[in-house]
């Protein structure tokens, strides 16, 4: 047995969380597929995959569908987020604090090639943090500018009708902003993947401060 392989695993996600991650990237990435190609419906490439998909009534069918599926996620992300929270109360280190405007001023200047390491974060990162709050302010827009256009009448039964096409705007103007940003943290992602773990500062989430890591010899003595 390798060295590597004796290292003791942890999971870092439970089963239904990973269940839920993989609901939400399918359905995301087919709903970014059947919208955008609404939006350029007109191009030569968007008409061979509308075709593809049966016409653009059953690309709009397919559109409608996975956004009840990412509803459905959303919904038990957010009853079972709440419970772990409220009632199991854990899950606080997804809260943004004050640890994360540090450890992102410390990367930006390592970035920026001031500084020789990393920082090292808790659990979750302050761009993990910032990734996923996010996806929960994104999915809430496109879930009422979608719900808005899937429901013209009961909508202008309460808003002006200028609303419509201001839903419209703003479903298609977010669409575009999800994915690029998915696809810039991805190619982010893979440049700190390939750098080293950071030999930076611990920034710590538990009791706030950013410090040097603590080694054998000087254990106890972590510098604030
Ligand atoms: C979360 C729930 C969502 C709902 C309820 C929803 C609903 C809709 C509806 C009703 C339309 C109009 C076309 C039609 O009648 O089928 C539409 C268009 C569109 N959707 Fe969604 N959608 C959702 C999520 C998303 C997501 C996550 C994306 C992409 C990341 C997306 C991208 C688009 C785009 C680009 C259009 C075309 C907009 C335009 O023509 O200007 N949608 N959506």
């Amino acid at each position: 047995m390798t060295d590597e392989s004796a290292q003791r695993r942890f999971p870092r996600f439970t089963r239904s969380d990973r269940l839920e991650h993989w609901v939400q990237v399918i359905a995301f990435t087919g709903l970014a597929i059947t919208g955008l190609i609404q939006m350029w419906s007109e191009s030569a490439f968007t008409k061979v995959i509308i075709t593809g998909l049966g016409g653009i009534n059953s690309t709009r069918f397919i559109h409608r569908t996975l956004a009840v599926a990412v509803l459905i996620a959303t919904a038990y992300h957010l009853g079972t987020a709440g419970y772990r929270f409220y009632v199991k109360r854990i899950g606080k280190q997804m809260l943004p604090n004050l640890n994360d405007v540090r450890a992102a001023a410390y990367s930006v200047s390592y970035n920026l090639g001031f500084r020789r390491d990393s920082a090292r974060e808790g659990k979750f990162t302050f761009s993990e943090k910032l990734e996923y709050w996010s996806i929960i302010w994104g999915t809430v827009i496109m879930a009422v500018t979608g719900l808005m256009m899937w429901n013209p009448v009961a909508t202008t039964k309460i808003l002006p009708g200028a609303f419509i096409p201001a839903a419209k705007a703003a479903h298609g103007g977010e669409a575009i902003l999800a994915v690029l940003a998915i696809l810039a943290g991805w190619i982010i992602q893979q440049r700190s993947d390939v750098d080293d773990e950071g030999d930076g500062p611990v920034v710590d989430q538990l009791d706030g401060h950013v410090g040097t890591e603590p080694t054998s010899s000087d254990a106890g003595t972590q510098a604030t």
